[in-house]
């Protein structure tokens, strides 16, 4: 096999440590590929990564070639003290210049604590966010000659790419947690908001029913009951909404009829757009007669998008248009619900598929359209918005079938 020029194999090897973060999420790793790299690369007989966290604690240590357990733990301990003595003598900042590891005299100092048959090696500082945390350590070239400057420009080529790799994982995982305690954050806050409401609701119930028994009056206890039961089971629906969207398993599915869905959903938010003269035409087209589907969850889908849109109208002449037709070509159902109310922002437009995000002023718990969408993609379907403020907007739900 022809051997590669010096240039194609620097860059082959930053390549392979590059590439090693598509799939690697752990810097242990990426530092054990950089030193089996670094020992092709400079043809080295065996290499050693020794790594610290922020406290200067020894954390790991890692060796190409296999060293009994014994062995490893002495080398380890003798090369952590000289570490320390480097560090306490000369101070972070001045153990991360690379010209200082490459001096005989520091060379000197860690040979010895290699073992015996040691006759040159290449050391080099890994600094993470200029603070120096692992040291990258080649021992013998395979040739019985020196390491030469180009080895030593190599390595130190190659630590810095892994410091780049290493640190670039730390950021992006430190960005995960950080996103990860907002939604937790905004999560906590919206069922305390939701249920601070319910609570309040039972307790003017239950000052209410006080009222009705002390003056005997039954028609204000049972008014005052009416209000207990309705917060009740708030708490219930909410609770069967946080496990539907928290649950993993498969929903169950079974063959339904479309048309009478839509016009039995169509149905129940009548009496809600009636009370607030809202205009509301439903149109069904080429449906076919049945369909595999989670009945209960395309029904409660379609519904809140129709509530929602209910609630958005706020002006004379409001009108919904709920249409859903099938088309052959595509395969597809799509179910469209528009409405010319009070439209969304574009900032409103990235959240509200957030469970709990709602601008609701009672009653919502911002859970329906993070369930809307958890049950179309559980249909392998889609679900768009299109709105503009002041002007209305359109969900359009896409189901295959
Ligand atoms: N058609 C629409 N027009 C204007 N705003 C809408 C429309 N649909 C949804 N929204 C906005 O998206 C938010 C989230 O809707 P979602 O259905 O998830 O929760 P909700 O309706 O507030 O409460 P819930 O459905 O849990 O009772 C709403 O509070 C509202 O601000
Ligand atoms: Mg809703």
């Amino acid at each position: 096999m022809r051997k590669r020029s010096p240039e194609k194999r620097i860059l082959k090897s930053l390549l392979d440590i590059s590439n090693f973060t598509n799939f690697v999420e752990n810097p242990g790793l990426i530092l054990s590929l950089l030193i089996e790299k670094c020992v092709l690369l400079t043809e080295a007989e065996w290499g050693v990564i020794i790594s610290y966290d922020s406290a200067l604690s020894l954390d790991d240590i890692q060796v190409t070639k296999v060293l009994s357990d014994k062995k490893k733990s002495e080398m380890s301990s003798l090369l952590d003290k000289k570490i320390k003595t480097l560090v306490d003598a000369r101070g972070y900042n001045a153990v991360l210049t690379e010209d200082l590891w490459m001096k005989d005299d520091t060379k000197k100092i860690f040979k010895g604590s290699l073992g015996k048959g040691v006759r040159d090696i290449l050391l080099c500082p890994i600094e993470k966010k200029g603070r120096f945390l692992d040291i990258a350590i080649a021992v013998n070239k395979k040739s019985k000659a020196d390491f030469k400057k180009i080895d030593q420009k190599n390595f130190s080529i190659m630590c810095r790419e892994a410091a780049i790799v290493v640190e670039n994982i730390n950021l992006f995982k430190e960005k995960l947690n950080t996103e990860r305690m907002a939604a937790i954050g905004q999560t906590i806050a919206g069922i305390s908001h939701y249920v601070k409401n319910i609570l309040q609701g039972i307790s003017t119930g239950s000052y209410l029913i006080n009222i009705g028994i002390k003056e005997k009056e039954i028609s204000t206890v049972k008014e005052a009951w009416e209000v207990v039961s309705k917060n009740t089971d708030r708490i219930s629906d909410l609770v069967m909404d946080m496990l539907y969207y928290s649950r993993e398993k498969k929903p169950k599915m079974q063959d339904c009829e479309p048309k009478a869905l839509i016009e039995d959903v169509a149905q129940l938010i009548r009496p809600k757009a009636e009370k607030k003269n809202i205009k509301l035409n439903v149109s069904v087209k080429n449906l076919p007669s049945y369909i595999c589907a989670n009945e209960k969850g395309i029904h409660r889908s379609i519904l809140n998008l129709l509530s929602n849109a209910a609630d958005a109208c706020d002006k004379k002449n409001s009108l919904i248009n709920l249409k859903a037709v099938f088309a052959q070509e595509t395969g597809l159902i799509k179910i469209s619900i528009s409405d010319n109310g009070k439209g969304m922002s574009k900032e409103d437009l990235k959240r509200i598929f957030q469970p709990f995000y709602t601008k609701a002023k009672r009653e919502g718990t911002g859970l329906g359209l993070a369930i809307t969408k958890k049950v179309v993609e559980e249909h392998n379907g889609s679900i768009k918005v299109d709105s503009e403020l002041g002007k209305g907007t359109t969900f359009e739900i896409s189901l295959p079938c």
